[in-house]
């Protein structure tokens, strides 16, 4: 037996490997090729499509017990999963908030997983290159070099990262040790009513409960309320709680809204409180030249959430926490079980990237995004930015100009949000009509958008965060909804 090549002419023992490595390589360059076609042709075929019965009973199969050959396990997804996609890299998707992926980036994930490293940390390169993302996104931000950053599955996880340091630091006890039944004044943190649902869950995991999340009335630009902030504010000190957080939306889910993050950071600073901002929208329009000042102040936050898997379009998932304050970040969650202790050399050497975290184990998600940023370059990233940008805004004119529809909120970035006009529907039948004009945009392959409800009005929602969207597909957007508004109308 050969020690280093691990060949042995007499083994016995299993393994996963293929018995054929020449077989695999050739339907291995076919898997490849065929993605190249599948996402160059994306335009052609429809953003979403229904699964018919046959496919949806394929998924009941039970566990397989025997093998199957891998050219034939393939052809199963070939058949039975490509086509019914959810359609997030298709030009004309602008359903929630995503992002449209990038072969690159495919690529990257391929390759991680032939790597197939465990970033819990360790000496090698995949975990060099995790920091060294890490860094670049603290440079996209203007954090300074000394802050700390972790990567994770996504936005939500990177502001539960966020709030869970904030906890932490603002509770006047060793949190860790003794948990949150015994912080002495009960902690509150603040958002508008504009906050992704996200806080709400990390709340509740923290311990501290939703109520402790003070939605703050936002105005009409649907940006909190910085006066009736202050306000809340002084009512909880005096009423005994401990004001702990400001969370700044950099980017609202419904519509984009940009709070005023410099005055938060004051009002944060005044009031010795930890500032958190949501930039899973928004953070990266930091990096757009034309729009960058709408996201000033995001620099000054104490901890910061964004979403590679958004606006880097990296495929799923990519998530982002950075902490301005790396020990305070490290201390809240470092342990050192003796069976993961450091060496002075060797394997172990490197730095536990799980002390940043909750996952001990951890994806190498770096590659995907290193390589696409080197490809690419920062500055096309941000000037991909500015075009959806700028296309919210045509999509917005679009709407202005056409009589049958009509926007229900400011459009400040983009994020669109409107209506087929039903005057003289009251609200349930408006909101009927609206969902069914989305439902058959969607079975019509057409376009995949989605529905909100703002300030008590439902409306139609477009969230351009597509590098794959040309001003064309918006027109199309707007003369299908009018068509299918005037058909069902009708009917
Ligand atoms: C403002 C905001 N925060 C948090 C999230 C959650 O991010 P993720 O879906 O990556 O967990 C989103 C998702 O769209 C968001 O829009």
């Amino acid at each position: 037996m050969d020690a280093m090549s691990g060949h042995s002419a007499t083994s016995t023992e299993e393994t996963l490997d293929p018995s054929d490595w020449a077989d695999v390589q050739v339907l291995s360059h076919r898997i490849v090729d065929d993605a190249v076609a599948y996402l160059r042709d994306v335009r052609q075929r429809p953003v979403w499509q229904e699964m018919p019965g046959d496919v949806r009973d394929f998924f009941t199969a039970s566990l397989p017990q025997s093998p199957t050959p891998l050219a034939d396990i393939y052809g199963d997804v070939v058949d039975k999963v490509m086509p019914y996609p959810m359609g997030n890299i298709h030009p004309r998707f602008w359903s929630w908030y995503m992002g449209s992926s990038n072969f690159t980036g495919a690529l990257g994930d391929f390759l991680a997983a032939i790597q197939g490293s465990n970033l819990g940390g360790g000496n090698h390169a995949a975990a060099l290159m995790d920091g060294q993302v890490v860094d670049w996104c603290k440079q996209m931000m203007g954090m300074p070099a000394s802050a700390s950053g972790t990567l994770v599955s996504g936005g939500s996880m990177a502001n539960i990262i966020g709030l869970t340091v904030a906890r932490n630091t603002k509770a006047g006890i060793d949190v860790r040790e003794h948990g949150v039944a015994a912080i002495e004044k009960p902690l509150r943190f603040y958002g508008s009513d504009q906050i992704h649902s996200c806080h709400r869950k990390g709340m509740e995991a923290l311990g501290l409960g939703n109520r402790a999340l003070r939605r703050i009335a936002s105005d009409a630009s649907l940006r909190i309320d910085i006066a009736a902030l202050r306000a809340a504010i002084a009512e909880d000190r005096a009423a005994g709680f401990k004001p702990a957080c400001i969370i700044g939306n950099a980017g609202t889910v419904n519509t984009g809204a940009i709070d005023d993050l410099q005055a938060l950071a004051k009002l944060a600073h005044e009031e010795d409180m930890w500032f958190h901002v949501d930039g899973c929208i928004g953070a990266l329009i930091a990096i757009a030249p034309e729009n960058a000042h709408r996201v000033a102040g995001i620099e000054w936050a104490d901890s910061i959430a964004l979403d590679p898997h958004k606006w880097l379009h990296a495929p799923f998932e990519a998530g982002c926490a950075l902490v301005r304050d790396a020990s305070a970040h490290r201390e809240t969650f470092a342990v050192t079980p003796e069976y993961l202790e450091s060496t002075p050399r060797g394997l172990a050497s490197g730095q536990w990237l799980h002390d940043y975290g909750l996952q001990t184990s951890r994806g190498f998600k770096a590659l995907k995004v290193w390589m696409a940023l080197r490809e690419h370059g920062v500055e096309k990233f941000g000037r991909l930015i500015d075009q959806n940008i700028a296309q919210g805004h045509y999509l917005a004119n679009l709407i202005e100009a056409e009589l049958a529809l009509e926007l229900t909120a400011p459009t400040s970035i983009n994020i669109v949000c409107f209506r087929y006009r039903a005057e003289r529907l009251d609200s349930e039948r408006a909101k009927a009509l609206n969902t069914e004009i989305m439902l058959r945009l969607q079975e019509e392959g057409i376009a995949a958008i989605s529905d909100t409800t703002v300030q008590g009005r439902h409306c139609l929602r477009v969230a351009i965060n597509n590098h794959r969207t040309r001003r064309e597909d918006l027109d199309l957007l707007v003369a299908e909804t009018v068509r299918l508004g005037n058909e069902i109308s009708a009917a």
